[in-house]
């Protein structure tokens, strides 16, 4: 089988090359090496195992340039939740026109498609009340307590990103809704070996990376005690593939399913599986007393529905993802710990932290 990934040079899409190529697919990738996720375009470019079309995913004529595939994997996207609060046009080109094109490119081949959301079209997610109730507003209410994210909860985003994700698959829906075999997977957290180190727009884990190699304090936005689900990135491409191996009845709409590991991590517990798999002297964990616009407090996957539909369990917790994390970064290039702190300037200067 010939499977084209757009993004494919990107962290997921790397590790989805390995799988699939160990499966003994073919593989094509369209990905624009984009400077802010690719310091080293040319080595990205090399290392791809199969060909790669350097274009956006927003341009017809580059899809046009990739060879016929049997499956289109949509992974390209712009992913800073921050960043998108203030480029929401640039996040909203690439996350929903690239989609739309995604989707025809699925279309106009016949084959299925199989793209990438996001748990950030939740928002805050379901809270369970004292009285049993279950509520999407994400006020905390005295008594109440974070539910697991549900396929079927209403979409409430609270980022510029996490808009253009719920919109991406109502494009989806719209392009292929009842004709075409589409598969919509919604990762939680992702971390594991090849994360970008140098992109200060995402990942925590970096920021946290960055300060224990340089015995820096650790900073935490807020209370730290915010959850999130980590998932490796081992098993969000185990579903990809089993996705792609199990292709989605075509007559049912787009096929929805949460990727994550289903057990909630506090930030605070994040940094401290950091600081215990640093591979240099233990540092400080210090809170900082901030809210970032487009930050949720708790999140975690209802994994129900995956288990139903007989997709690969997940096979790592979160101390081991994060301490495989930093096994594998530890001597890789990346941002300086100062990176993250001016891009928290730069928010506040935009008038998005309180
Ligand atoms: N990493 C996570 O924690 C996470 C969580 C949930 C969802 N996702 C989703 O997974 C997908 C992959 O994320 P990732 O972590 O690998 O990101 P990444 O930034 O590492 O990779 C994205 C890739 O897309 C390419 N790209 C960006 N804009 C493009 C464009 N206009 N045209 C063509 N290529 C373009 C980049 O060059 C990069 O190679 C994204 O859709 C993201 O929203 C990621």
């Amino acid at each position: 089988m010939r499977a084209l990934i757009s993004g494919g040079a990107g962290f997921i899409g790397r590790h989805l090359a390995t799988e699939l190529r160990l499966q003994g697919h073919d593989l094509i990738a369209l990905d624009l090496l984009s400077p802010q996720v690719h310091r080293e375009p040319e080595a990205a470019r090399a290392g791809f195992p199969g060909r790669m079309v350097v274009g956006d995913v927003c341009d017809a004529d580059a899809w046009a340039r990739c060879s016929d595939a049997d499956v289109v994997i949509h992974l390209a996207a712009e992913t800073g939740t921050g960043q998108s609060m203030y480029q929401q046009d640039r996040y909203h080109q690439v996350n929903v026109e690239g989609t739309r094109l995604a989707a025809r490119e699925a279309a106009r081949r016949g084959v299925p498609l199989v793209a990438i959301s996001s748990r950030a079209v939740y928002g805050e997610g379901a809270r369970v009340e004292a009285d049993g109730t279950r509520t999407y507003d994400g006020v905390v209410r005295p008594g109440s307590r974070a539910a697991d994210s549900r396929e079927d909860d209403p979409h409430a985003p609270v980022s510029v990103y996490g808009e253009t994700k719920s919109e991406g698959e109502q494009v989806i829906a719209a392009e292929l809704g009842g004709r075409g075999s589409a598969t919509v997977i919604r990762p939680q957290n992702v971390i594991g070996a090849g994360q970008a180190l140098h992109n200060p727009y995402t990942g925590v884990l970096a920021a946290f990376l960055a300060c224990l190699k340089e015995g820096r304090a650790i900073s935490v936005y807020g209370d730290g005690a915010q959850t999130r689900d980590f998932v490796h990135v081992t098993d969000l491409t185990a579903m990809i593939g089993w996705a792609v191996a199990n292709p989605a009845p075509a007559a049912d709409g787009p096929r929805i399913i949460n990727c994550g590991s289903g057990v909630r991590t506090t930030l605070r517990e994040l940094a401290d599986h950091a600081v215990a798999a640093s591979l240099s002297a233990p540092v400080d964990i210090v809170h900082v007393d901030v809210h970032r616009a487009g930050d949720i407090r708790d999140a975690c996957a209802d994994l129900t529905r995956a288990r139903e539909l007989g997709t690969p369990s997940p096979r790592w917790c979160a101390a081991d993802a994060v301490a495989d994390f930093v096994r594998t970064s530890w001597d890789q290039p990346g941002a300086r710990a100062d990176a993250w702190d001016r891009a928290l300037d730069e928010l506040r200067d935009r008038g998005l932290t309180s």
